[in-house]
């Protein structure tokens, strides 16, 4: 493994980890084809796997969480649909915009308690143009976070998971979960994946999050449905040749990355208990599930960001009074030991 600790603490995010040597050597010795011809075994290897990790027939390698959730959105809608999501959802705060430029779709926004939508609201939410002498967009899609990102890195429970995925099925939606994290959700709450996305009919899981590899997310689904969804990634310019080499990091986080996850989460805790015994900063603890910390602070965000970055210590403000900390691969106890003596200079 690299030594990461001449570089900091970087607390930005869990996209910055680098690939450790192991990975490496996989993605240097992978077997590998044209997939766009379809015959990159190391590519069939990982979308088999993450399709069969989720109870799942088919997986969809692609570049990035957001062009995943894009090609789901697209195969699962037509031009003027409605499509219903958290209103800080990453696919609707962070993806460009992506829902009304390459679906041609609105989006109904649904309130929720740190990022958990109610049922109840998604039924709300969910408009049919049948029956409304055409005032109506379609609801046809409803797209859960799991882990939710600006919800603070919390999980949904398992009840409320299926109760959605029934209420989109009996008002004629798909269900989609955007699962970037949900390999931290699976660690948090000792479900397994296979039954905490059962009654949806998509997931795209990042790679490149938690997990550690530098590039890629799957997306799967019944095999009809990717079917289409290969179509998308073709046109949307996501047909990837030798990705056999990037599709092996997957295959190697998937070996060795996901139960050490419990580690971030544990980590994520202390530096959450440091920030809220701090006179300037305070953390609504029942956020803290998994490896995020959002803290409110009493003092100006980007001034806090500052006084942070003199010592090594890397964050992102999210509004004025509002920052970020996530834990990842990179963390060890002996930064968040670190962190513990650089917090009390601030
Ligand atoms: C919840 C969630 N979904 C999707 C994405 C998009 O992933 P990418 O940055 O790989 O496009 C992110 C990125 O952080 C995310 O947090």
């Amino acid at each position: 493994m690299r030594d990461f600790s001449t570089d900091g603490i970087d607390f930005r995010s869990d996209t910055i980890t680098q690939a450790v040597d192991g990975m490496r050597q996989a993605m240097a010795n992978a077997a590998v084809g044209d997939d766009v011809l379809g015959d990159d075994p190391t590519v069939t290897e990982l979308e088999q796997r993450v399709a069969k990790l989720c109870g799942k027939e088919a997986g969809l390698f692609v570049a990035s969480g957001t062009m995943s959730n894009a090609i789901a959105l697209k195969t699962h809608t037509q031009p003027g649909d409605e499509i219903v999501t958290w209103k800080e959802s990453h696919i609707y705060v962070y993806e460009g915009g992506g829902y009304a430029a390459l679906c041609g779709c609105s989006v109904a926004l649904v309130d929720g308690n740190r990022g958990i939508m109610n049922p109840q609201d998604v039924k709300n939410a969910i408009r049919k143009t049948a029956g409304s002498q055409g005032h109506y967009p379609n609801g046809s899609l409803v797209c859960v976070e799991n882990t939710s990102n600006r919800g603070g890195g919390t999980c949904y429970s398992q009840d409320t998971l299926d109760e959605i995925a029934k209420i989109a099925k009996e008002n004629g939606c798909k269900s989609h979960i955007d699962g970037a994290r949900i390999f931290n959700a699976v660690i948090k709450t000792g479900t397994s994946l296979s039954r905490m996305v059962r009654d949806y009919d998509s997931i795209s899981i990042c790679l490149s999050k938690g997990l550690g590899a530098p590039i890629g997310s799957v997306l799967v689904g019944s095999s009809e449905f990717i079917s289409r969804a290969h179509k998308w990634r073709k046109m949307f310019g996501g047909g990837m040749r030798q990705a056999g080499h990037i599709a092996a990091a997957g295959l190697f986080a998937l070996d060795n990355h996901v139960q050490r996850m419990a580690e971030d989460h544990k980590r994520a805790r202390q530096i959450a208990e440091l920030l809220n015994s701090h006179e300037h900063f305070s953390v609504d603890m029942e956020t803290v599930e998994s490896n995020m910390v959002y803290f409110s602070t009493n003092i100006s965000a980007s001034e806090v960001v500052e006084k942070f970055a003199q010592y090594g210590v890397k964050m992102f403000d999210l509004d004025p009074r509002r920052c970020r900390i996530v834990t990842h691969l990179h963390i060890t106890d002996e930064d968040v030991e670190n962190f513990a003596e650089i917090i009390k200079k601030i």
